[in-house]
């Protein structure tokens, strides 16, 4: 039997409902992806950061690029009693210029900015490890709801997201599962606090990828709109 989610996981204690402003694009499934990164990034912005040994969601390693006041920390802003907004850059963004352009670019405010580094993991591995993230603890009420954006940095088009969104005791609903390969440049938002979230890793090499926490509001709408992918 594989795992599964019960009332007593962390992760049901966390806020579903709040009076924080949502963005209208990810209302219906608190998803959406974005047209593929529109120009390529060298490896060395990624290999040559300085990791910190930080599990979430499976066997991973961290590299901050922004944390809540520059340190190499992969801790919660809440420990330093800020909410997931206003980072400053790390050491590691002078190694990663374009990515930390790139999310400087975007022009809404953003909090923790770090490559995830993960180990190969099998759908029923990446299911213990399955959660909602606590994203907007301290953010206040009227603010913008903080949600995240990925670049997918390796090519794995094998791998995928699993997405849930929540049955009403809070437990992962399994019929609302989305799928989300992982292929090299590929990019969404997703409201991580809203939907349970981890990565299936079917290869046999590490999977890097940019998390960005963004602050909804219509700056960041008005961008994910522009990064659409084109109808044709
Ligand atoms: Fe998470």
């Amino acid at each position: 039997m594989s795992f599964w989610p019960t009332t007593e996981h962390w992760s049901v204690a966390i806020p579903r409902e709040s009076d924080h402003y949502r963005m209208p694009i990810l209302a219906e499934t608190g998803f959406v992806a974005m047209s593929p990164l529109p120009f390529e990034i060298s490896p060395e912005e990624w290999e040559q950061l300085e990791y910190m040994d930080w599990k979430s969601g499976g066997d991973t390693n961290f590299a901050p690029i922004a944390s809540a006041d520059g340190q190499l920390d992969c801790r919660g802003f809440w420990d330093k009693g800020k909410c997931d907004k206003d980072a400053l850059w790390t050491p590691n963004a002078d190694k990663a210029p374009s990515l930390r352009d790139y999310v400087a670019g975007v022009g809404a405010n953003f909090g923790r900015v770090r490559i995830i580094k993960l180990e190969p993991q099998d759908h029923e591995t990446a299911l213990r490890s399955i959660h909602r993230d606590d994203n907007n603890r301290f953010n206040p009420e009227g603010t913008g709801w903080v949600v995240r954006n990925w670049i997918e940095l390796t090519d794995d088009p094998d791998s995928y997201m699993l997405l849930m969104d929540s049955l009403p005791d809070g437990t992962p609903d399994p019929a609302t599962e989305m799928r989300v390969p992982l292929p090299q440049w590929s990019r969404f938002t997703v409201d991580t606090q809203r939907l349970w979230h981890v990565v299936v890793h079917n290869h046999d090499h590490p999977r890097y990828a940019l998390i960005t926490s963004f602050e909804s509001g219509p700056v960041l709408e008005g961008w994910i709109e522009s990064q659409l992918p084109v109808r044709v």
